[in-house]
């Protein structure tokens, strides 16, 4: 197993890229179950979620070629309805695809995903949206098996905010007969980015990025060639990593009115950012002022900054409070925070972090993938050495990273355990 060895204190500066967008490409590559032809995709990175997607659509039957960051999938030979427990326990967005199989075959039998270490995370309002749409829904042996002769338009209400069960029935949709219309519809610029790809492939979608989603079903969706977005979570760590050091960091391919949210709040921690054609300037303040987060939908501020922000409060001026509202359980990273010597107290949903003068390197433990980026930004503002364990969780959703980092002058490398 791979661990990370990061000797802190080195201010950042200098040019990194962002990559394509991880939770943008794992619905698009599902969404071309609809469309038996050949698709291109660029910008895509290299993950292990898409290696796990590109798994799941290869035991489908469809056909898929990389070639560096292009991914060319064909779905014409797909002749399986069935995604195992085997690659969606690896990966729960692989539940997305019951939805375009029982668009394309009338019948799906996917796996439950069961828990995850961030929250329950129950699919509940996916299956109920289908079910709306006219499907028929059972579960056994812990597989969810849908029929529909025919997935009918329908109006749906979410309850809650929900990303991936927006994206599932904007997919089942796409090709249903009739209208759809999704209210209360998550907004997150990756829904935007999968209804654009169906727009491309012959959807008619009208209000995707909105709260109200308008799908008018067609009898079938053609080839897509698409540049997959840039990814939005990965681009606001960078951010951090040039505020928590102090540094001076031009970030390129990332779109900063994804991060409104984020970008108000660390301008309120005494961040400069500057946009210029199209290049983000991040510098670093000298005192870091304590900021309250509340993580919320899209517009909101992103629950998968939260660890990240976390990490750059522990060195506030300052108590701040952050509370996480999206996840249950999203507040694992603040025990390994408090190794490298954070003030953290937690109390429900709440975090109460007060700021200290210096954190110090610590060998610490990634439990899961935003956690992990929030311990290697610690190390990175930490003095001495820092040994972060366990990081296939971070391989799952950031392309690099470490060489990324060593390219703004981060003392940081991969080795094997
Ligand atoms: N929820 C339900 N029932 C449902 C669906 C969701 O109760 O049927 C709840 C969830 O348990 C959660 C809340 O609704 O409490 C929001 O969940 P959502 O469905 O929006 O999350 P998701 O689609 O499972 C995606 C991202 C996550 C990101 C969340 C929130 C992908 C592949 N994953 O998950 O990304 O945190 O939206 O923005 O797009 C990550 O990249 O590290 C990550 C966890």
């Amino acid at each position: 197993m791979d661990k990370l060895v990061i000797h802190g204190g080195k201010k950042l500066s200098g040019d990194v890229t962002v990559s394509g967008s991880k939770n943008a490409s794992l619905p698009v590559f599902v969404s071309t179950i609809l469309a038996p032809a050949e698709h291109e995709f660029s910008n895509v990175p290299f993950l292990r979620d898409i290696n796990t997607t590109i798994k799941v659509m290869e035991q489908l039957g469809a056909t898929i070629q990389g070639n560096g960051n292009v991914v060319r999938i064909d779905t014409r030979g797909i002749d399986k309805h069935e995604a195992t427990y085997e690659l969606v326990k690896t990966m729960r967005a692989s539940v997305l695809v019951l939805g375009p199989l029982l668009s394309r075959f009338g019948k799906a039998r996917v796996s439950l995903p069961g828990g995850c270490a961030i929250g329950a995370r129950p699919i509940n309002l996916h299956l109920k949206g289908l079910a709306a749409m006219g499907a028929d829904i059972s579960l056994s042996h812990g597989y969810v098996e849908a029929k529909a002769k025919k997935l009918q338009g329908a109006r749906i209400n979410f309850d809650i905010s929900t990303v991936g069960g927006t994206e599932h029935l904007l997919m089942a949709a796409a090709t249903a007969k009739g209208e759809t219309i999704l209210e209360n519809a998550a907004r997150e610029p990756e829904i935007v980015d999968l209804a654009n790809v169906l727009i491309k492939m012959g959807a008619r979608i009208e209000g995707a990025g909105t709260d109200t989603i308008r799908i008018t079903g067609v009898s079938e969706l053609g080839p897509v060639t698409h540049r997959m977005m840039p990814d939005r979570i990965e681009a606001g760590t960078f951010m951090i990593a040039a505020a928590i050091t102090g540094g001076d960091v031009k970030i390129h391919n990332m779109q900063l009115e994804h991060l409104d949210a984020l970008v108000f709040k660390l301008q309120d921690a005494g961040v400069e950012i500057i946009n210029k054609d199209n290049v983000v300037r991040v510098k670093g303040p000298k005192k870091i002022n304590a900021v309250n987060i509340k993580t919320r939908p899209y517009p909101g501020f992103p629950t998968d900054m939260q660890a990240q922000f976390m990490a750059l409060m522990c060195l506030a001026d300052g108590a701040s409070v952050i509370s996480e509202n999206i996840f249950e359980n999203r507040f694992m990273h603040v025990s390994e925070l408090m190794r490298f010597g954070a003030d953290i107290t937690t109390e429900g949903n709440a975090a109460t972090v007060k700021g200290v003068k210096k954190l110090s390197g610590a060998p610490v433990m990634a439990t899961d993938l935003r956690a992990s980026a929030s311990l290697i930004l610690a190390g990175l503002a930490s003095d001495n050495t820092t040994e972060v364990s366990r990081i296939y969780h971070l391989d799952r959703g950031y392309e690099f990273i470490e060489k990324k980092l060593a390219g703004l002058g981060a003392d940081i490398k991969r080795v094997q355990e």
